[in-house]
């Protein structure tokens, strides 16, 4: 049994100790935001985020927010009832603020007595806040540059997501290190979560350290034994690289295409030739425009579900940040959080003990 030199071991366990306790410093303000133990979002993902994976992520003492997607008003309510079926502890419900029910689903929210809600999908209408504010539940919403949240932060948010294009899913184009350094240093009155590749907790001790007051975490939790998810998705996680995670091709600048992270399968291929099609029946005369970018629009509809639910991983949209690289089986919920911390607090740690002794 190799043998550690009492005084090395003491020292570890004590820079651990005090990496432990400068990560409850700098997350404080989030983790009283958000009512957790751990300052860290479970990002919302559609049929992902279901009671199951939810829960799990409250009760590991991170937050769990239930992505409603497509869902009508009347699921969104079954669900978030489940979801307080199993679990005491906070969670949030992210509404796509596209979607035609918008009213009735924070309604919903309201009646439910969900303490968050998060914003997700564009610029974020006043009525809203507004409604959300009287009733006294949180709003999060996204900030994709500066002026935008300062304009939001007037309309009455009370918190912020940044987001990097490193994220899966939809996402913006700026890398999440540039943003943290472009909106971080001038946020400091509202709390500020950061997601977009994030897979280990040396990231998260990174951008704290900047000044977010949280983490918001997708890939990471996909595979959770908790998620739903096909065993061929969670498969072809396992598998991939983190430049198997590519964002959708525009091919022409005249139809436009919503960038979306995901792994690149024969579906990716077959987007490239559908928008391929649809731009040459325009050139022909056979389609206007308008006609043309709804078949581009058209083309993943479903498809999310299609591989997330139905398992069929070559036609379905494998939605995927880059940090899918870093997940290599399956773990619990709490098992994934435990370790994000860990890796955080050692981070810390480091930092802590570099600075001691240099
Ligand atoms: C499969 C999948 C589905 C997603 N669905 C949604 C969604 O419905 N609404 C949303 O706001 N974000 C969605 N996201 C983004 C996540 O909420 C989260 O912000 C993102 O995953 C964080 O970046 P990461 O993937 O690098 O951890 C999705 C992400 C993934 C991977």
């Amino acid at each position: 049994m190799p043998c550690t030199p009492p005084t090395a071991w003491m020292n570890s366990r004590s820079e651990l100790a005090a990496g432990r306790a400068e990560l409850d410093a700098i997350s404080a303000a989030g983790r009283q935001f958000l009512g957790t133990r751990h300052a860290i979002l479970g990002g919302a993902m559609s049929w992902l985020s279901e009671r199951h994976l939810v829960a799990a992520t409250s009760n590991s003492g991170a937050f769990g927010v239930i992505a409603t997607g497509s869902l009508s008003p009347g699921e969104l309510r079954a669900e978030v009832k489940a979801t307080f079926a199993r679990t005491d502890a906070p969670f949030g419900v992210n509404v796509i603020i596209m979607h035609p029910e918008l009213d009735a689903l924070l309604q919903v929210c309201i009646d439910e007595g969900v303490g968050h809600v998060v914003l997700a999908g564009g610029m974020v209408p006043r009525a809203a806040t507004d409604r959300l504010k009287q009733a006294g539940v949180k709003s999060i919403a996204f900030a994709p540059t500066l002026p935008v949240a300062r304009k939001l932060m007037r309309q009455g948010v009370d918190a912020f997501i940044i987001e990097g294009m490193e994220a899966g899913g939809h996402t913006g184009p700026v890398a999440t290190s540039v943003l943290c350094q472009e909106i971080l240093p001038h946020l400091s009155d509202v709390p500020v979560f950061v997601g977009g590749g994030i897979g280990r907790g040396d990231a998260i001790a990174l951008y704290m350290g900047m000044g977010a007051a949280g983490c918001q975490i997708g890939t990471r939790f996909v595979c959770a034994s908790e998620s739903i998810a096909h065993e061929n998705f969670k498969k072809a996680f396992y598998h991939a690289k983190a430049r198997d995670a590519q964002l959708s091709v525009q091919l022409d600048p005249d139809f436009p295409v919503i960038p979306v992270r995901a792994l690149a399968n024969k579906a990716t291929e077959q987007f490239f030739a559908a928008q391929r099609d649809a731009i040459a029946r325009y050139r022909a005369g056979e389609l206007d425009q308008k006609e043309a970018q709804l078949v581009i629009e058209r083309f993943w509809a479903g498809s999310l579900r299609r591989a997330v639910i139905d398992g069929d991983v070559e036609h379905g949209s494998l939605m995927a940040g880059q940090s899918v690289g870093m997940v290599e089986r399956e773990q619990s919920v709490a098992e994934i959080v435990d370790e994000l911390m860990d890796q955080a607090a050692a981070a810390l740690a480091g930092r802590i003990n570099r600075l001691s002794t240099g």
